[in-house]
């Protein structure tokens, strides 16, 4: 089988930058899983769903038109690689993903990434549910102070308004939602490697998954 390379963890504990790195590295694929669910909460959005409408947001998960390129993304033409990074596409996300007939519709576009040599894939349930026979499974996290800290310096580096104590606050209240769903629940299972990069830079941590990936 092709080898998948499957990176889970918590909101911004670096898992994205860290996963695209390592499949730079190899030449793998790189599937950001978390992707999915923030286009197909925009694409929501944009029909007027509410989003606990679990029916027609599986519909529309499962006939996303989504496309990657180049590191951008595209939603039925246009290009919406900022626009699902929004706090309304996030929050909407993680609603959306709690809805099982939307994570359903999800699974076998996530599987349809798995092609030679190999496959990055990053989220929160890559290695319990998508790709269970991963040969490597990374659980990536952080303090939640870090995470937040790295977020706030990423926002001030776009020239954005940004408060520690309510990025903090948002990602706990994100963290117990993805922690609390009853479909894929985020939690380190005992097969995925412990990575917690509180006190590592990106350097290392990729050092560390390439150390240990299936090649
Ligand atoms: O980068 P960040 O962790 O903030 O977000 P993301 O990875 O883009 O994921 C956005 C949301 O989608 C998360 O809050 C999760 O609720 C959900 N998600 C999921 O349920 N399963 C995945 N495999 C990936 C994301």
């Amino acid at each position: 089988a092709v080898p998948v390379l499957a990176i889970d963890g918590p909101s911004a504990s670096g898992k994205g930058t860290v996963a695209a790195r390592v499949a730079r590295a190899l030449g793998w694929h790189y599937l950001d899983s978390g992707s999915l669910y923030r286009l197909t909460a925009l694409a929501g959005l944009r029909a007027g769903l509410a989003l606990d409408d679990e029916p027609a947001l599986a519909a529309i998960a499962a006939a996303l038109p989504a496309s990657f390129e180049d590191g951008r993304v595209w939603l039925d033409g246009t290009d919406v690689t900022d626009e699902i990074r929004s706090e309304a596409c996030s929050a909407g996300a993680s609603r959306v993903a709690a809805l099982p007939a939307v994570r359903a519709a999800l699974l076998d576009r996530q599987r349809d990434y798995r092609a030679a040599p190999g496959l990055v894939a990053e989220g929160r349930d890559m290695g319990s549910v998508v790709f269970p026979d991963a040969p490597l499974k990374v659980f990536l996290t952080a303090t939640a102070e870090a995470r937040a800290s790295r977020r706030h310096k990423q926002l001030m580096e776009k020239g954005m308004a940004a408060n520690m104590e309510s990025l903090l606050d948002d990602l706990r209240e994100r963290d117990a939602r993805d922690a609390a769903r009853s479909v894929a629940p985020l939690r380190r299972l005992p097969d995925a490697v412990l990575l917690d990069t509180t006190d590592m830079d990106v350097e290392q941590a990729v050092s560390f998954v390439l150390e240990r990936a299936p090649v």
